[in-house]
Parts: structure tokens; C-alpha cells; sequence
């Protein structure tokens, strides 16, 4: 099939690149021109396992091509998916502005039938708008082309984007159009486990599906962050209370894991935008509304847990922030916990050395345009010389190489041995044995460790340090 992936960002090239990779030719556009120059010469700018040699493979076969211009995209493209951003306005609704820009576009260039799909994630009722955009433009064309409207909503998680996208755990197209539904099976054939896979419904079910699946995930996040803060206080270990619920199959292990707060550009965002698109239907999502809340708290925690420490004093420590992006495997910085630590720590006066094995450039680059503090922040490749002369060592991203540190050497490299977990990632134990001052979120070795941990009890090295 003839492909043109509009949006060539994490959703659009993943798309791109799978569906050329299927055997289908694809034309990805972008109004970035730095960016498809890049993708042009086989360069991903963005870190994604697998996406580089996805895309240089298919650009030496000649399926998969770049461009910033439309028309020559919809040439001879029958099949046209929109992937362009759909930010966050400051009301907390989804700024559908690019997608309904492009769609404006797509009536004025179309040139043959088609089929349009939305893989944006748009509220409810976008598809229909794109659908009447579109129309009315090939009216004032005068031109009467077929073409088909669906949703179809993308469910892959950054860091996991190609197999997500390649073994997908469902499909979902929302469509009314029987030759669109066809045409989409076959497009999807290869990556489906089988025909049950792929499931058909309305636009409207279609696009809120997406909203929903979000908020689920998310809820089940800051319900089990919830439970953590209470376990904490109770000195109950949290990760015995995971297992005891996540053994009942009515619930499932999934998306139970504690931590320092979720982020990404979905997850937050989707959540708002759930809350107001109840509220202008007037609903007041409470639950959802609570969600949102307890992930900002959440962010909290971690500077909290340095102030207990360190006795409400911050200015001057020099604090390691290892991990920035809101995932491993990502780089993606949009709404991570760790850049909210940073500003916690920079305002309480600390020096912050900080590492992160992706996203570095993507964090030097917020600090080059003021979106991080220019002073008191170091952004290091070099994990040991964030480390080095470090009062605290905060973990906030659970990439799984920070689990192959030497933290023998790390304890000699420190000024103070305080570890906080903010992702239950370390042997608290081990640590614990290595004389760190360890603390996890609600693991009964942390609240033993660190907040029972009187002054008198501390080591005499470490009074010095943490009380001076
Ligand atoms: N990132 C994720 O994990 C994820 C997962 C599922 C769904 N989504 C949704 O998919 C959509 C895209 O997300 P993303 O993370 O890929 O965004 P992104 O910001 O990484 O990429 C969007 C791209 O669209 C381009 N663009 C914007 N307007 C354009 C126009 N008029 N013409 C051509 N290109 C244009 C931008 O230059 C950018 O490269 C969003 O609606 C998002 O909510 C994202």
C-alpha cells in the first residue's frame, strides 16, 4: 500500500518506519526541516531501541522517504495517517490546532481517494471535524474524490515503541465505513496476533477509548503511590502489599509499581484533558481529577525526603540526580519528575550534578532556553563525576544500568552516603550494609533507615557531614 505518515515525531516515524518495514511504501512529512534532513541521511534524532535500524534499512530499499511538502506525500498516497502534536493548552484541553491545520491542508492537495486516519489523540468529535474540514475544502475544489475517515488511536510506549507497535495487544479503528475497515485489516494483517485482535467500533468509542485506556493506567499509578504514602507512615513495606494485590487476578501485577510520579507527553496530559472534556459536558471527573492531583504531590516526595534528612538545610549540598527522562529508554524530558526536582532543589539552593544515559542533550537543550536553571546545575555524561562529593544520590529514573553500579566506589566517591530510591530500583539491603543512608518509596528498610534515624544513631563521619 502507498502510506503518508503526517507528524514525523515519536508516533509518526515509529508509524513510518513499521509500516515500510511491513513492505508498504511510506512517504513520513514533517514541517521540521532540520528534522527530515536528518531522517533523510538515516539519522534518528530522537532515542528509541530499534528506530535507527528500522528507518536506514528502509531508506536503502527505497520504501520509506522523508519530505516537508504535503503534495508530493499525497501524490500517490491512498492511505494518510495524521500524527502531528496535539500539546496541552493552559485550560488543560488538547490543542487540536495542527491536526485541523493539516487537515485543511489534506482537502486542498488531495488528488485521488484515500483513506484518512487520526492517530493523534484528539477528544472526542476531532475525527468528525477533520472529516467535515475535508470535505467542504474538496467542495471549493469542486472536486469529488472518495475519501474515508477513521480514528485509530496509537497505544506504543516510548522505550518499547517497535515492538509495541509490531505485537500490538489490540488494534482499535474507529470508522463507519465497511471499505475502510477492510483496508485497515489488511494494512494492520501482519502485526495482528489474529482477526479478534483488531477491533472495529465508532469514531466517538474509538477516539475516548484512548482518553480511557490513559487515565486507567494512570489511576492505578497514583492509587498504588497513594497506598505507598500510607505504608510508608504504618512502616509497612509496600512491596509485600504489592505482591498481596497483584497476585488477585481480578487485579493483575500490572501498573502497581510506586515511585516519585509518573510523566511523558501522555500520561498527564491525557488525564487533564479527560478532566475537561467532563467538565464542558458537565461531569465533574473527581477521580480523575484526584489522579492528577496525587501525581503532583507525588513529584514531591523526593525533595521532601532530602529535606528530613538534611534537616530542612539544602543550600549548598550537592545533590546527583541520576536519571532525567520520565522513562528508561527514552529521552523524552516532557513532563518528567526529575526536571520538577531540579527546580524543588534549586530553589531550596542546592547544586545539582545530574546524569541521565539518553537524555543529556535534550536537558541541556531546556537549560539553553531557560527551561532549566543555567546555574547550580551541571548536566554530566560521566555518572562518576555526578556522583563525586555528592551529600545525596537521588535515583529517579529506573534505567537498568544505574543497578550495575559500583557502589562500593560510589560510597568512597561520596561526601555523605545518602541514597534515595525513587524508584524502589536498589538492593536497599546491600546498601544498607555498604553504611548508606538509604531510602525507597514505602520499602520498610528506608523507614527504619532514614526517617527512625536519630542523630545519635548515625555513624560519627556521617553526623559530621549531614549536620554541619
Ligand atoms: N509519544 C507517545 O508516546 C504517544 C503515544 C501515543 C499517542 N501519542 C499521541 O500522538 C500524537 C503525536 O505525538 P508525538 O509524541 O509523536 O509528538 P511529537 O511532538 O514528538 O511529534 C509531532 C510532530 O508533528 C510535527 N508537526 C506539527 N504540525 C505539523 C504540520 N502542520 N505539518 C507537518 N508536521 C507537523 C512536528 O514538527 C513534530 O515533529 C499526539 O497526539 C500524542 O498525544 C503519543
Amino acid at each position: 500500500m502507498n502510506i503518508a505518515v503526517i507528524g514525523t515525531g515519536y508516533v509518526g516515524l515509529v508509524t513510518g518506519a513499521c509500516f515500510a518495514e511491513m513492505g508498504n511504501q511510506v512517504v513520513c512529512v514533517d514541517q521540521d526541516r532540520q528534522k527530515i534532513s536528518a531522517l533523510g541521511q538515516g539519522d534518528v534524532l530522537i532515542h528509541e531501541p530499534g528506530l535507527e535500524d528500522i528507518v536506514r534499512r528502509n531508506l536503502a530499499k527505497g520504501r520509506l522517504s522523508f519530505t516537508t511538502r504535503l503534495e508530493l506525500a499525497l501524490q500517490s498516497a491512498n492511505i494518510i495517517f495524521i500524527a502531528v502534536g496535539t500539546p496541552q493548552k493552559s485550560d488543560g484541553c488538547a490543542d487540536t490546532g495542527h491536526v485541523l491545520e493539516v487537515a485543511t491542508k489534506i482537502g486542498e492537495t488531495l488528488s485521488g481517494p484515500a483513506t484518512i486516519c487520526i492517530k493523534s489523540t484528539v477528544p472526542v468529535g476531532t475525527t468528525e471535524k477533520v472529516d467535515n474540514i475535508i470535505r467542504k475544502a474538496l467542495a471549493r475544489r469542486r472536486v469529488n474524490y472518495r475519501h474515508d475517515i477513521a480514528s485509530n488511536p496509537e497505544f506504543l510506549r516510548e522505550g518499547s515503541a517497535i515492538h509495541d507497535f509490531m505485537c500490538p495487544d489490540r488494534v482499535i479503528v474507529g470508522c463507519h465505513s465497511k471499505r475502510a475497515a477492510r483496508i485497515m485489516r489488511q494494512l494492520y494483517e501482519p502485526c495482528l496476533k489474529d482477526s479478534e485482535h483488531l477491533l472495529i467500533m465508532g469514531l466517538r468509542e474509538s477516539e475516548l477509548s484512548k482518553y480511557a485506556a490513559n487515565a486507567m493506567l494512570a489511576t492505578r499509578i497514583s492509587f498504588i503511590n497513594e497506598i505507598a504514602l500510607i505504608a510508608e507512615e504504618l512502616n509497612a513495606d509496600i512491596e509485600e502489599i504489592q505482591r498481596g494485590i497483584g497476585s488477585d487476578r481480578r487485579i493483575g501485577p500490572h501498573f502497581l509499581k510506586p515511585g516519585c510520579g509518573y510523566g511523558g507527553s501522555c500520561f498527564p496530559k491525557y488525564v487533564r484533558a479527560l478532566v475537561n472534556i467532563a467538565k464542558q459536558n458537565g461531569i465533574a471527573a473527581l477521580l480523575l481529577g484526584a489522579v492528577d492531583e496525587r501525581n503532583e504531590a507525588q513529584k514531591q516526595i523526593l525533595h521532601r525526603k532530602l529535606e528530613n534528612i538534611f534537616e530542612g538545610d539544602l543550600g549548598g549540598r550537592r545533590i546527583a540526580i541520576l536519571g532525567l527522562a520520565f522513562k528508561p529508554e527514552t529521552d523524552d524530558l516532557r513532563e518528567a519528575p526529575a526536571i520538577a526536582l531540579i527546580h524543588q532543589l534549586h530553589a531550596s539552593g542546592a547544586n545539582i550534578a545530574a546524569h541521565d544515559p539518553a537524555a543529556n542533550a535534550a536537558a541541556r537543550m531546556l537549560q539553553s532556553t531557560g527551561l532549566l536553571p543555567s546555574s547550580g546545575l551541571e548536566i554530566l555524561d560521566d555518572i562518576e563525576a555526578s556522583i563525586r562529593g555528592a551529600d545525596a544520590l537521588v535515583l529517579v529514573t529506573e534505567w537498568p544500568q544505574f543497578k550495575q553500579i559500583n557502589f562500593h566506589r560510589a560510597r568512597q566517591l561520596m561526601h555523605t552516603p545518602v541514597i534515595i530510591d525513587g524508584r524502589n530500583l536498589l538492593d536497599a539491603d546491600a546498601l544498607g550494609r555498604l553504611g548508606f543512608l538509604y531510602s525507597g518509596v514505602a520499602r520498610k528498610a528506608s523507614s527504619e533507615r532514614t526517617y527512625t534515624i536519630s542523630a545519635k544513631q548515625r555513624p560519627a563521619s556521617e553526623q559530621a557531614t549531614l549536620q554541619s
